[in-house]
């Protein structure tokens, strides 16, 4: 037998938030599905970027199959979501998400022009939303938060 290449799989989906089954307010609800998104995906070696779009949910999640479908049964049976549909689908032998159990960013923070302009596409169609274009918001959005957490913590030594 052969070297085994490594392969890893990854899922875009797009869902929407149901406000009915939020208990708390919006704000706690979300802290929560992402810390306890956290905390899983760190424990099964998940990575996954979620990205809000006002009452929009779009999400990547990438990392072994196994791990991947048995969290992706979970999402599709929450109630805090509804009309969840797959964009894509696939594998792939690298990952391309940053090593971090979950990314988290919101499209309407009008602070951040260069993460309001990689939105667009996003904002302006979220129907159309490709692979492509929510791996270069995840990707750019996270490069640019790590870094300015960065900066900050230099000015603030
Ligand atoms: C939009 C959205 C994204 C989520 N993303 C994840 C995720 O990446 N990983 C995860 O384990 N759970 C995620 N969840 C939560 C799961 O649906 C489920 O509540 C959770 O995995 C249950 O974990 P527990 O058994 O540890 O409570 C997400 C939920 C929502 C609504």
């Amino acid at each position: 037998m052969g070297p085994t290449k490594m392969s890893i799989s990854r899922l875009c989906y797009r869902s929407a938030l149901t406000f009915t089954e939020m208990t708390l307010s919006l704000e706690e609800e979300l802290e929560r599905i992402v810390a306890t998104a956290r905390a899983n995906n760190a424990r099964t070696g998940l990575r996954g970027a979620l990205i809000m779009n006002g009452t929009t949910f779009f999400q990547v999640l990438e990392g072994p199959a196994d791990a991947l479908e048995a969290t992706f049964s979970r999402i599709e049976a929450d109630r805090r979501h509804h009309d969840l549909t797959v964009i894509d689908r696939r594998t792939d032998v690298v990952t391309l998400l940053p090593n971090a159990p979950l990314f988290f960013c919101d499209t309407l923070d009008a602070h951040d022009g260069v993460l309001a302009s990689l939105a667009m596409p996003i904002m302006q169609a979220p129907e159309l939303v490709s692979h492509d274009d929510l791996i270069s918001v995840s990707v750019f959005a996270s490069a640019r938060l790590s870094r300015s957490h960065e900066v900050s913590r230099r000015l603030s030594a």
